[in-house]
């Protein structure tokens, strides 16, 4: 069977205002919808939480929505928090967790991303973790994420993840991974997620490569490398350039 193919649009904190992200969606999904998805290709859109709705509507058959964080509880005393089943009630059905700006701005670590992942799971929505090395530090450290920010979700649950490995030096860099490099982490990941769990159950959840994403650099990520397709930051802005990432990979 043809393996499945994701790609993820992180909007980030862009466009700058709803009018603009409502042109974005529709040009994006517009533009979709003249290409033959003859592979298939999930694509999802994350657009900030502001502009969910009017993307929403803009959607069509088989493009899906995603948000780009979540708080860990269903509702209560957490100002300037959104819970996952608020995310639900859009129609999200992804949800990033763990993002390396995330995790750098804000502090996030492990512990709070195992709580978040816990409840994006429990809501019955895809978490999209996010993990990667720093510049300078060891791939290794990859191993510690995963295991971390998986404590105590078994494989039943764990086979609903999508993994995307982004080593933080790629991302909005313009210095997208070698081939080899990507190889080696989806590798690396996949014996990590064999050890915590079966064979068949590692083998399931998708490994997706994120950093500087392009429509030249797409299919070596997804063919050579391996990954079972990407998490796009500044190419997901631009609608052409990611109408071209998906046309890549149709070849
Ligand atoms: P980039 O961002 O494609 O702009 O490098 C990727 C990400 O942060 O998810």
């Amino acid at each position: 069977m043809a393996k499945k193919i994701y790609l993820i649009a992180n909007w980030k904190m862009n466009p700058a205002n709803v009018r603009q992200a409502e042109r974005l969606a529709a040009n994006i999904v517009g533009g979709l919808s003249k290409i033959k998805n003859k592979k298939g290709v999930e694509i999802i859109l994350c657009p900030p939480f502001p502009f969910l709705q009017v993307t929403s509507r803009k959607l069509r058959v088989g493009i899906k929505l995603g948000a780009q964080n979540c708080h860990f509880k269903d509702s209560g005393a957490y100002t300037g928090e959104i819970s996952v089943k608020m995310l639900k009630d859009l129609k999200c059905q992804y949800i990033i967790v763990g993002h390396s700006e995330r995790r750098k701005q804000f502090g996030e670590d492990s512990y709070l991303i195992n709580k978040k992942l816990k409840a994006v799971l429990k809501n019955n929505l895809t978490p999209v973790l996010a993990v990667g090395e720093r510049e300078g530090q060891s791939v290794r450290v990859v191993e510690s994420q995963l295991k971390e920010s998986l404590a105590g979700i078994r494989g039943a649950k764990a086979k609903n993840i999508v993994v995307a490995y982004e080593p933080v030096w790629a991302i909005g860099t313009g210095k997208a991974a070698s081939t080899d490099d990507a190889m080696g982490a989806r590798i690396m990941i996949t014996k990590v997620l064999s050890g915590l769990y079966s064979k068949a159950t590692a083998n399931k959840i998708p490994i997706l490569y994120g950093g500087s994403t392009n429509r030249k650099n797409i299919a070596r990520f997804i063919w050579d490398a391996g990954m079972d397709g990407a998490l796009v930051g500044g190419s997901s802005l631009n609608a052409g350039e990611f109408i071209k990432m998906t046309q890549e990979l149709q070849k």
